[in-house]
């Protein structure tokens, strides 16, 4: 398959994690953010990953210097010419995701696949706003990207076998595991995931066991690496709680009402690690 010049864009937490492992990987990588300061801070991120790695021996300096040189940061759309992959990680807002889609397919050839990692917006819907919608697909990275073994690969109506062959391999070059997904709210890691932590704040409404005690249950009888209620104050109550009415709303299904409490707690201003104050208390 013809993979080799790969674009990514949007610098931020996803973005910069995208593009180091693509450049790890051997591909040339055009990073492309509106903003100049996030590509700095991006390349600055992707430094400190790439020197961690090299401390662990994961990779020696040389590995590191080239992967480095492969990226290339740009602020313009016409840098994609000739990208054989668009993988799009921009603001998660339907609007800016429509129009900046236009934008990359504006300047790259029918043969290019455009790829979203969106962790919300449905595929089928993003398909249809580029010039060729059998060639796009979902790519949804887990953040810390570099740490995170999984790809869940999204096809949506139109995505067709060769862009989806594509997906796969892509995957396996970065040395990642993809599953890959139907198009429906929150595919198939958060579908699972999200309403299992809602029960986790339903049961704690309930006064059947405390904070403390649900996510000690859940780590030590399920073997989970941190509990439920310590993780939703990890992923932010307010983005869960619109996680959540994604859901309810996407599959008009009353299983996926969000707790009250998680409702109340977002209306306090109680949003988790990034307040000092969810579930648990933060310094
Ligand atoms: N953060 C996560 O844990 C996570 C996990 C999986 C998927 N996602 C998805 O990844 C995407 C990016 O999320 P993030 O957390 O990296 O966001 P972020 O806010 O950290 O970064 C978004 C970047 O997009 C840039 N941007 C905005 N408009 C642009 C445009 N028109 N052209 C180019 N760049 C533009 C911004 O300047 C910013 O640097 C979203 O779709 C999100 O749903 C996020």
């Amino acid at each position: 398959m013809n993979l080799h010049r790969i674009g990514v864009i949007g610098a931020g937490t996803m973005g910069n994690g995208i593009a180091q492992v693509c450049a790890a990987a051997g591909f040339d990588v055009t990073l492309l953010d509106i903003a100049e300061p996030a590509l700095q801070r991006a390349l600055a991120t992707i430094d400190k990953n790439l020197d961690r790695q090299v401390a662990k021996q994961v990779l020696s300096a040389e590995q590191k210097d080239a992967a480095l040189a492969r990226i290339r940061l740009s602020t313009d759309y016409t840098s994609l010419e000739g990208a054989d992959l668009v993988i799009e990680a921009a603001t998660e807002n339907l609007d800016l995701k429509l129009r900046l889609l236009q934008q990359i397919a504006a300047q790259v050839s029918t043969e290019c696949v455009i790829a979203s990692n969106t962790s919300s917006l449905s595929i089928t819907q993003l398909a249809a706003s580029v010039s060729v919608p059998e060639r796009f697909i979902g790519l949804h990275f887990f953040n810390p990207v570099p740490m995170m073994g999984l790809i869940e690969v999204i096809r949506g109506l139109q995505t067709s076998d060769a862009t989806h062959a594509l997906a796969l391999e892509l995957s396996t070059r970065l040395g990642k595991t993809a599953i890959t997904a139907g198009n429906r709210p929150g595919f198939v890691v958060n579908r699972i995931l999200v309403p299992m932590i809602n029960e986790a704040i339903l049961v704690l409404q309930e006064g059947l066991a405390s904070a403390e005690d649900i996510d000690a249950g859940m780590r030590l009888g399920c073997n989970q690496p941190i509990g439920p209620l310590a993780l939703a104050d990890l992923i932010g109550l307010d983005t869960l709680l619109a996680i959540l009415a994604a859901f309810y709303e996407g599959f008009n299904d009353s299983k996926y009402r969000p707790a009250p409490l998680l409702k109340e707690m977002v209306a306090a201003g109680y949003l988790g690690r990034k307040s000092g104050r969810g579930f648990h208390a933060y310094g």
